[in-house]
């Protein structure tokens, strides 16, 4: 070949190149934010839909103070009232062994003891179940497993809220 087709082939060639990985750096970026922003909605809705009130520990007396890393770590203080004693999951560790789609299902179908306000997630568009998927997530796993359920005939340990039992 001409030295000067081989010069400009290489120009072409280097520059179809270039223009590719501009396009993917940009298309990265993109993706990057765009999951970033689906983080920052779950923060919100998490945040607005009170789930702190009972899966992060002392929310509800330090006026929502609590430190992020310590949020939705689940509790050892007991609902007691006519259904047993619940304790609220550790959703750090719940949304690290359940995948997105198992959690869609979940949370159009999920019923649960009371306290927990499943009529809630029920509720909820796809997009939002999915934004809280997503943040809950990216927290990453920590603490450990909330106590079991204890029956109602069972007398829980120490502390517990008590509901009046009819
Ligand atoms: C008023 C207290 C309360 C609030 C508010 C609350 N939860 Fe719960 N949640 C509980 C309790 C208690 C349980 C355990 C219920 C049981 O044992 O049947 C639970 C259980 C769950 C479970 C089931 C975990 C499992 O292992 O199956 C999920 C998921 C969950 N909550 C998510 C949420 C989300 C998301 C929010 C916010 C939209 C929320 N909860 C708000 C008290 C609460």
């Amino acid at each position: 070949m001409h030295k000067f087709t081989q010069e400009i082939l290489r120009l072409v060639v280097t520059l179809v190149c270039a223009t590719a990985s501009v396009s993917s750096i940009a298309a990265d970026a993109s993706t990057k934010s765009a999951a970033r922003k689906q983080i920052e909605r779950g923060q919100y809705l998490v945040m607005i839909t009170g789930c702190h009130d009972c899966h992060t520990p002392n929310f509800l007396l330090n006026g929502g103070k609590t430190p992020e890393k310590e949020f939705l770590v689940g509790g050892s203080l007991g609902w007691r009232g006519p259904w047993g004693t619940t304790y609220p999951a550790n959703l750090r560790l719940y949304f690290q062994e359940i995948t997105e789609e198992q959690w869609i299902k979940v949370a159009k179908e999920i019923q649960r003891r009371p306290p927990m306000p499943y009529y809630s997630l029920n509720a909820m568009s796809e997009p939002d179940v999915r934004a809280i998927y997503s943040y809950i997530r990216s927290l990453g796993p920590v603490g450990v497993p909330a106590p079991k359920f204890v029956a109602m005939d069972k007398e829980p340990s120490k502390p517990f809220v008590q509901f009046p039992m009819n």
